[in-house]
């Protein structure tokens, strides 16, 4: 039978890079003991009115079909956190509401450039955004990181072309952690009107950041900025699926017809349990970003000293970016040979580029019994391979 071409384009989302997290999670559920860093996936739990007004909207029959835009009211209370956290002046009519910022992504990306179009976006980039942003045709160009791992905006000007359509990244950054700074975004915001470009920012971490927020252009440039947000990360709800972007009402026209026909709207209980949390950020946030800050400095200190590696220490988020070339393995050797022998799960850094191959990456938004048993399997490995096991484990 045949396929359309489009599947062929979403073959490259890394899969390979998950093979260690997949056979961690299998042992984890045959009940063995291995600790998995490899998933951004906040260990602490949904907040309770949250979940109490799920449960309720659940027991009072919202379980009908909702408007594919997703209702008015979140969509104002998006648009209210929205304006606050850019500037931007938004109303409801410049959101829609969407499974995720992955799901925001693909319709962003679907809506934005087609075959023969060229998509920009600058490494390290996390897994999925390859096959996300071809899947509609067009074609990725990466942008360098410089050796500080921050965005080279020098060499983006040598990448457009007349067929670039967008400029797209995330701020905070997965894996780096990463923010983009105000003089990153001015170079990246003149190249963009200049070629009149879309710029596509995935600010999935932005709850995790220094007070709450990232610099951001969606105030200066309100007709090209596209801004995916997400309630994941900050409200620990990843499973409830729950995202949106902002953007030109002209682009939220074409989104909802898009979400209209791969979605026909979003569960109405859900969305209800999100308005609560849009009422409970600056608490849920400011409880995210505390357990956060906790576990990088656990993190970083059960591993100060460590022969073989250097941690690069992100700005914010949940995921350390961990240097292990000194260890004489490469990324992908050193997540093998570390789940060989310590049942302690990371991911290889080749995943997200070129630019942090040596590299692997670690979350550790996880609680701190696990965190520091983790730091001690991988000193114990460290230390094993420097002192005399390195042939062995590379082999
Ligand atoms: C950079 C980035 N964008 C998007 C996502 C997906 O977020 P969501 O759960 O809102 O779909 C993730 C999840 O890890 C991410 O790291």
């Amino acid at each position: 039978m045949k396929f359309s071409p489009l599947t062929g384009r979403i073959g490259g989302t890394g899969a390979d890079a998950w093979l260690t997290h997949y056979e961690a999670v299998a042992a984890l559920e045959r009940g063995e003991d291995v600790i998995i860093l490899s998933v951004g996936d906040p260990d602490i739990a949904t907040p309770a009115p949250v979940l109490e007004r799920a449960i309720e909207r659940l027991r009072r029959g919202d379980t009908h079909y909702v408007a594919a835009a997703g209702r008015l009211a979140l969509r104002q209370a998006i648009a209210r956190s929205h304006a606050a956290r850019t500037g931007q002046a938004v109303t409801a009519e410049n959101v829609v509401y969407l499974a995720g910022a992955q799901n925001a992504l693909f319709v962003a990306s679907l809506c934005i450039a087609g075959p023969g179009d060229e998509v920009i976006t600058f490494e390290p980039l996390y897994p999925t955004y390859p096959a996300t942003l071809e899947v509609g045709g067009a074609r990725l160009v990466r942008a360098p990181a410089d050796a500080a791992l921050r965005p080279d905006v020098g060499t983006l000007a040598g990448l457009i072309t007349s067929r670039t359509r967008a400029i797209v990244w995330a701020s905070p950054n997965n894996p780096s952690g990463l923010i983009f700074n105000a003089a990153e975004l001015a170079a990246i915001g003149a190249l963009a009107r200049r070629h009149d470009l879309w710029l596509i920012v995935d600010e999935v971490y932005a709850g995790l950041a220094p007070g709450g927020r990232v610099p951001s252009l969606a105030a200066e440039l309100p007709e090209r900025v596209v801004t995916l947000g997400s309630l994941s990360k900050s409200h620990a709800m990843t499973g409830w699926r729950t995202g949106w972007l902002v953007g030109p009402r002209e682009l939220a026209v074409k989104a909802e017809l898009l979400a209209m026909c791969m979605l026909f709207g979003l569960p109405g209980f859900v969305q209800e349990a999100a308005i609560t949390a849009l009422e409970i950020a600056a608490d849920a946030e400011r409880r995210a970003r505390e357990f956060c800050r906790v576990r990088q400095q656990r993190f970083s200190a059960g591993l100060r000293g460590v022969p073989g590696l250097k941690l690069l220490e992100p700005e914010a988020g949940m995921f350390m970016l961990i240097d292990v070339g000194a260890t004489g393995l490469s990324g992908e050797g050193f997540v093998r040979a570390l789940y060989a022998s310590q049942k302690v799960s990371v991911m290889d850094g080749a995943a997200f580029g070129s630019a942090t191959a040596g590299c692997v990456r670690v979350c550790f938004a996880t609680d701190e019994a696990r965190l520091e048993a983790a730091c001690a399997r991988i000193r114990r490995f460290c230390t094993a391979e420097l002192s005399g096991g390195r042939a062995a484990l590379r082999r």
